[in-house]
């Protein structure tokens, strides 16, 4: 008679006991949907004499941005809704709104940031024109910009190489060159709502960029401009820009900066 020895590969299988089994669930818990208010100052220069609010319901996760429930307004419930975006993450600077009484990009602020058991307020940024809607001229905003010098002026021959800059005198204007131009700044500036011929603080931010460059030429001239009345002096520290800011620019710092340079008469 032979023996035979079981192998591992021979032996039977012990019935399956699904209660011994530690099965990893990889699956996550469906989000589940609710419905928010959100409350839209409209107005339609064709038919409306004032801005009026308007609710509209709509269905929302928390990982949604404002930016999608304007989308879903505007796709599923009124076509008519006019606002600005484009690159929706925040790098565009087009969709600045006031959310809930706050200067924000749409597409940067979250739903789960926000109370959803009250309605969310949005309307057009203060101190442009209003033109539909979310809307507003952005024109005296640019116009206020381009006025600062916003661009490089180096003099001299033409280089036969790059222009050279040290860590250090790169460090002093980095911040302000994070600007994306979306006027959450200087519309939630009360001197800029009150005087529109102030400058305002993102039209400062792009001077202090170029004023600080060891690299350029017409920092006197820009500190010259913003010397006068329409100028730094304006500020009243209020700080309104910085909380507005989307990418965290130390703006009040900058606009200290460039008074201090024009006390020091030198960078
Ligand atoms: S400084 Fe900030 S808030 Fe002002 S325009 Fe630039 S990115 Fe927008
Ligand atoms: S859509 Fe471009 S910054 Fe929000």
């Amino acid at each position: 008679m032979t023996d035979v020895m079981n192998t591992p590969s021979d032996a039977m299988p012990e019935p399956f006991d699904a209660s011994i089994v530690a099965v990893a669930d990889h699956t996550e818990a469906a989000p589940v949907p609710f419905n928010v208010t959100v409350r839209v100052r409209r107005f339609d220069p064709d038919v409306d004499k004032e801005p009026f609010w308007q609710d509209f319901t709509v269905e929302a996760y928390s990982t949604d941005r404002v930016l999608d429930a304007l989308h879903k307004i505007k796709w599923d419930q009124d076509g008519t809704l006019a606002f600005r975006r484009s690159c929706a993450h925040g790098v565009c600077g087009s969709d600045a709104m006031r959310i809930n009484g706050r200067n924000r990009l749409a597409c940067k602020t979250l739903m789960k940031d926000l109370d959803i058991k009250a309605p969310i307020t949005v309307e057009a940024i203060k101190g442009l024109p209003l033109e539909k809607d979310l809307i507003v001229d952005m024109e005296p905003f640019f116009t206020a910009y381009r006025e600062v010098m916003p661009f490089m002026v180096a003099g001299g021959h033409e280089p036969s190489r790059e222009r050279l800059q040290s860590q250090e005198d790169r460090a002093r204007f980095d911040d302000s060159t994070k600007c994306i131009l979306c006027a959450a700044c200087t519309t939630s500036c009360p001197v800029f709502w009150t005087d529109g011929q102030y400058f305002g603080p993102a039209a400062i931010v792009g001077a202090h960029r170029f004023i600080f460059d060891s690299r350029d030429d017409a920092s006197t001239q820009r500190l010259e401009i913003l010397n006068s009345k329409e100028g730094v002096w304006r500020c009243r520290t209020t700080f309104n820009c910085t909380e507005a800011c989307p990418r965290g620019i130390q703006i009040t710092q900058a606009i200290a900066e460039v008074k201090q340079a024009l006390i020091r008469g030198r960078i």
